[in-house]
């Protein structure tokens, strides 16, 4: 397994690309099953989930070719279909679950794994269950595999979900722009990954409205036709590097940001001390003079604090001057980064959902492990202000979600490197 390795290298300066935003890429893939035409997505990213989600789909009957390095995914699906997601590809990753409503809502029926849960929650999917069976779908749980029914088809309705769950949101968007009828949403999810693939589904024809509300408005089409769409910016991959500059110092452009995607995470950026600009090109990020100052964060769906973000701003905050109380509220086991910051020097008390983080001067390099996606980049983060040596081991938490960290990052002068596993 490879590792890397960061050392402390002063202020950073320069700029930094944003790619095409993971989450929004996995769901806006499995809109491939709603259709027989060509679905072309550009500006995809190149990352580890995205070549999981190409095997499902592949495993489904439907063809995802990547061209120029990637960045452009030629997806397709007009042969016959295969409606069993097996678990050994699920497993690797929850977003499987995102074939269920276009399975659904193609084919009539879907046999989808129960992914299991994963290192920061149980994650569950009875609001996905819930919001299909709205649409009329039979949906009973057998030998860990969903198995659902929409004899006649999938019907319009309107439901009201109890959490504003995204990827139940996805999977119901999905799902009811090929139900018969108006189908209403509420309680929807309002991230910019939903907007995004309502983007998708209107080029391909869907009749969508209200996306990026809290109640989503969709009349039900016969049928869908092919698309070419561009994926929205990546606004974890944006706020992740908009960190960097804020820990070392310096000034770092990032290509591509648009403060509308994080707009609570730049208050908090503000309230710290840091300054972040809108600029024509992206967002400029600069530490003001001085020490940080601490800030209180708390998870919230769109658009609070994302709860992807919570992992790279407590390592922000360790060496801010005084006490920040960060309360993750999104999922039940999200602060494994905690003690691998403590072995750097950190001081962090973590009660249930609540971590509080006392401000020390400075984290001192050490032998550090990656638990999951987001806590391995906030380790990361961590070692670029650190005196002396991070060693970030199991980083293929890392390639699930970022493309070419340590590129990325060396470009603006972080002393940065990857060691290949012997
Ligand atoms: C999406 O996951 C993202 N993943 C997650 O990003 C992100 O953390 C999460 O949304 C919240 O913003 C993708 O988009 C691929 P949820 P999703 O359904 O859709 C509970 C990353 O690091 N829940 O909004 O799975 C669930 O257990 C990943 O890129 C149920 O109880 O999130 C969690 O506690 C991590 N029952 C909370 O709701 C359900 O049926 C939020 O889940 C569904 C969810």
């Amino acid at each position: 397994m490879d590792s890397i390795v960061v050392r402390g290298n002063g202020p950073l300066s320069g700029q930094i690309p944003i790619a095409g935003a993971k989450n929004a890429c996995l769901a806006l893939m499995p809109a491939t099953l709603l259709s027989d035409e060509p679905l072309t997505l550009t500006n995809a990213p190149r990352l580890s989930d995205i070549r999981t989600m190409t095997e499902l789909l592949a495993s489904l009957g439907a063809e995802v070719t990547a061209l120029q390095e990637g960045k452009v995914l030629a997806t397709s699906c007009h042969g016959e279909i295969n409606p069993v997601a097996d678990y050994e590809i699920v497993r690797k990753m929850r977003a499987s679950n995102l074939v269920l409503g276009p399975l659904l809502a193609r084919l009539g029926h879907a046999v989808v794994s129960l992914p299991g849960g994963c290192a920061i929650g149980a994650r569950p999917m009875d609001i996905h269950v819930d919001a299909l069976a709205a649409l009329g779908a039979e949906i009973e749980l057998k030998d860990g595999y969903l198995h659902a029914e929409a004899k006649g088809g999938l019907k319009g309705a309107t439901h009201e979900m109890r959490f504003a769950s995204v990827g139940a949101t996805e999977n119901f968007l999905m799902a009811a722009s090929l139900a018969k009828g108006t189908s209403v949403l509420k309680n929807a999810a309002r991230e910019p990954e939903i907007v995004d693939l309502a983007k998708c589904l209107r080029a391909m024809g869907a009749q969508i409205e209200g996306d990026g509300t809290s109640e989503i408005v969709i009349e039900g089409k016969d049928r869908l036709h092919g698309a070419t769409h561009p994926v929205v910016a990546d606004r974890i991959e944006l706020g992740t590097y908009m960190l960097a500059p804020a820990i070392c110092g310096g000034e770092v452009e990032c290509l591509g940001g648009r403060i509308d995607l994080l707009e609570s995470f730049c208050e908090k950026l503000d309230a710290a001390g840091i300054s972040v600009e809108q600029t024509h090109t992206g967002l400029k990020v600069a530490r003001k003079n001085g020490r940080i100052r601490a800030v209180d964060v708390t998870t919230e769906p769109f658009p609070g604090f994302p709860t992807d973000l919570q992992a790279q701003m407590m390592a922000l905050l360790c060496t801010a001057e005084g006490t920040s109380v960060l309360e993750e509220k999104i999922f039940e086991n999200r602060f494994m980064h905690a003690p691998e910051l403590v072995r750097m020097g950190a001081n962090i008390d973590v009660h249930g959902g609540h971590a509080t983080v006392h401000g020390v001067e400075k984290l001192k390099g050490a032998p550090v492990m990656a638990t999951d996606l987001r806590a391995s980049v906030s380790l990361i983060l961590a070692g670029l202000a650190a005196e002396g040596e991070t060693v970030v081991s199991r980083v293929y938490h890392l390639d699930r979600g970022y493309e070419r960290v340590e590129e990325k990052l060396a470009g603006v002068g972080a002393h940065i490197e990857r060691v290949k596993a012997s």
